[in-house]
Order: structure tokens, then C-alpha cells, then sequence
């Protein structure tokens, strides 16, 4: 029987599920693999993972990992930074059609093509953006650095933020630059988060905190729902993913609505058992993130497959960009 013929999404039951984790740690074990997850993964990849953390943690774990093989349990372009930061290690992804609608909203041509009218400027990338994009980029950044890495950048450069608008949006406000240019990009599950589904759910559950995402459509309508009064200002938080695991642990609230994509439940609710956590749109689910299944994880270790490539000329171009990033700011909420 091979992994694909094997249903275990669900799962077929409690021995089933033993056998499938038996043969993941014993698999993982031989090959002397280090699986990791991002916080959007489903509930049984996120529990399997030897780490489960946001895109900046998992590549600071990437980088530092003494391990021969890194099992990336996220979408392409955070398996390719994996590889970009250690190219002597083999690096997989269970699926590599998990793509991302955000990186896919700029090439490298279009890059090159507004770097020329912009000449001088400093270019920020968001990590969920392609290798090529990366190697034409000054300084990578996640939603856990963005703001410091923009700070870094001294007030009279003109910085090229791309390719996520709303996180541009929410970095512009933070740092007060108004010599920052941003990418008209979006990711299709945040960006489907808007402001009035949140205005009636923050008006019905008044006293829960709002945990928001930098990359939802929403992140601006919050700030104006604190502005008017709708929302104590304390209670709206915009947070990478890591950081919501540690503002979980650190709130004294009961409740908590939740702007992200819906597997990030399942790592706040390990995180906080007492407090009631919901999503703010529980349609919300990214279906590349999904594409990796428990089958996925295991033809992974018994195949060896799917390798990440980055042509060598590439990476060497994008990894100053991608080590400036895992330098700037704190770490952002790994496990
Ligand atoms: P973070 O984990 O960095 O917050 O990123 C969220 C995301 O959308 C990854 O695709
Ligand atoms: Fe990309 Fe959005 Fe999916 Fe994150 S949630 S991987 S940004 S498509």
C-alpha cells in the first residue's frame, strides 16, 4: 500500500493515528529530519512537528538546526528560504504544488521594472515572496519584524515595501514614513477578512480581544472601531502568528476573536486552555497550507520527496537579504 492510498485525513481511527505517528517519529528518526510546522498547518502536522511556530521563528530554526534533512510543513516559499539559509541540507515539502497567492502577486521582472523607476530605494520584501523576488531584494522582513526592519532603514532612504498592501499599510502607520512605496499585493484568505464582519463581531462580543493578522483586509477597520470607541484600544492587538501565541498566554481576557487563517485555533487553544477563541471568518482557510495532510507527511519521509531546489546563483543573491531578516527583531513565538 502506498502513502496515497492511505486515508487519514480524517483520521481512520485511534490505531491508525498511533501507527501513522509511529512511522512519522521512527521515519524522521533514521533520516535525521527535523519536521517543522507552521501555525496554519492542520491540528495533527502541528502536533507532530518537532516545532510549530510563525514564518520567522521556523526559519531562525531552520538556519540554526544541526539535523541533515529539514521537513517543512508550511507552503513553498518557507521551504526555499529554508534552503536558501542552509543549502548543503536537504529540504522537503510533503507537497510542492503548496504554493501562496501572496507570492504569486509580484515576479522578479516586475520587481526589476519598479526598482528602475525608483533608483536608490531600499527594497523590503516580505518572506512569502519567491526566490528570485528575494534576490533582487535589499532586506526580507516577516509580520513579526516588519515594522523593526523598516525602522532600520534611515528616514531619508526611499524603501520599496512589497508585495503585501495591508501589511504595508500597517508598517507605513507604525513607523510614520511617508517616503514608503507599497506593492498593491494581497493574500486571498486575509484579505477576504474585511471590516464590517468584524465590526458586527467585535459589537456582539464587546469584552473579547481582537488578535489580528497585519495581512487582513481588516487590520485598518480595528483601529478605527478603537477609534471611535466601538473597541477598548487595549483589546485591539495586531500580531504576526507567533505573536498571538504569546499575547495568548499573556491576556487576561475570556474571550478572543481571532483574525487569521482558521488553523491558527488550534495552536492558541494548546497555548490558553481556558480562554474561548474564535475566528473572525471561519471560511478563512488557506487550501495550500492544507495540501499538506498526515499522507502527504509520511510519502514525505518514505520517498524522500518533494526535494526544494534554488538555483545556486539565485540563492547566493537572495541570502543576505534573508539573513538581514532573521537578525532584525525578537523572536516571535516559536515552540
Ligand atoms: P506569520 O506566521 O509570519 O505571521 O505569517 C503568516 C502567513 O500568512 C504565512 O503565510
Ligand atoms: Fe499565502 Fe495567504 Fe496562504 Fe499565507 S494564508 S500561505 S499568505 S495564501
Amino acid at each position: 500500500m502506498t502513502a496515497d492510498t492511505i486515508d487519514l485525513t480524517p483520521f481512520g481511527g485511534v490505531e491508525a493515528d498511533a501507527a501513522w505517528r509511529d512511522e512519522v517519529r521512527e521515519l524522521a528518526r533514521q533520516r535525521d529530519a527535523v519536521l517543522l510546522a507552521h501555525n496554519y498547518q492542520l491540528p495533527e502536522i502541528q502536533d507532530i512537528a518537532d516545532h510549530t511556530g510563525d514564518s520567522l521563528a521556523l526559519s531562525r530554526i531552520a538556519a540554526s538546526s544541526s539535523a541533515a534533512t529539514i521537513i517543512f510543513c508550511g507552503v513553498h516559499f518557507m521551504a526555499e528560504t529554508a534552503k536558501i539559509l542552509s543549502p548543503d541540507k536537504t529540504v522537503l515539502i510533503p507537497d510542492a504544488r503548496a504554493g501562496c497567492s501572496l507570492a504569486d502577486s509580484i515576479t522578479g521582472a516586475q520587481l526589476r521594472a519598479w526598482k528602475a523607476e525608483h533608483p536608490g530605494a531600499v527594497v523590503v520584501s516580505y518572506v512569502n515572496t519567491t526566490a528570485e523576488v528575494k534576490a533582487e531584494t535589499d532586506i526580507c522582513c516577516t509580520s513579526s519584524n516588519a515594522v523593526d526592519v523598516v525602522a532600520s532603514i534611515p528616514a531619508d532612504r526611499e524603501v520599496l515595501f512589497l508585495p503585501d498592501q495591508f501589511l504595508g499599510a500597517h508598517v507605513k502607520r507604525e513607523t510614520g514614513r511617508d517616503n514608503l512605496h507599497i506593492w498593491a499585493g494581497e493574500c486571498h484568505v486575509h484579505a477576504g477578512i474585511n471590516g464590517p464582519e468584524l465590526a458586527a463581531r467585535a459589537a456582539a462580543n464587546p469584552d473579547a480581544d481582537l488578535f489580528i493578522h497585519p495581512e487582513c483586509g481588516c487590520a485598518t477597520s480595528a483601529l478605527y472601531l478603537a477609534g471611535e470607541g466601538t473597541v477598548a484600544p487595549e483589546r485591539v492587538k495586531i500580531l504576526s502568528t507567533g505573536d498571538m501565541v504569546t499575547q495568548a498566554r499573556a491576556t487576561k481576557a475570556k474571550s478572543v476573536l481571532v483574525a487569521t487563517e482558521i488553523g491558527m485555533i488550534h495552536q492558541l487553544r494548546k497555548a490558553a486552555p481556558d480562554i474561548e477563541f474564535s475566528a473572525v471568518n471561519e471560511r478563512a482557510s488557506c487550501r495550500y497550507m492544507k495540501m499538506i495532510t498526515p499522507a502527504a507527511l509520511l510519502r514525505s519521509l518514505r520517498e524522500n520527496r518533494d526535494e526544494v531546489h534554488v538555483d545556486p546563483e539565485i540563492a547566493a543573491r537572495a541570502r543576505g537579504a534573508v539573513q538581514r531578516m532573521i537578525e532584525i527583531g525578537q523572536p516571535g513565538g516559536g515552540e
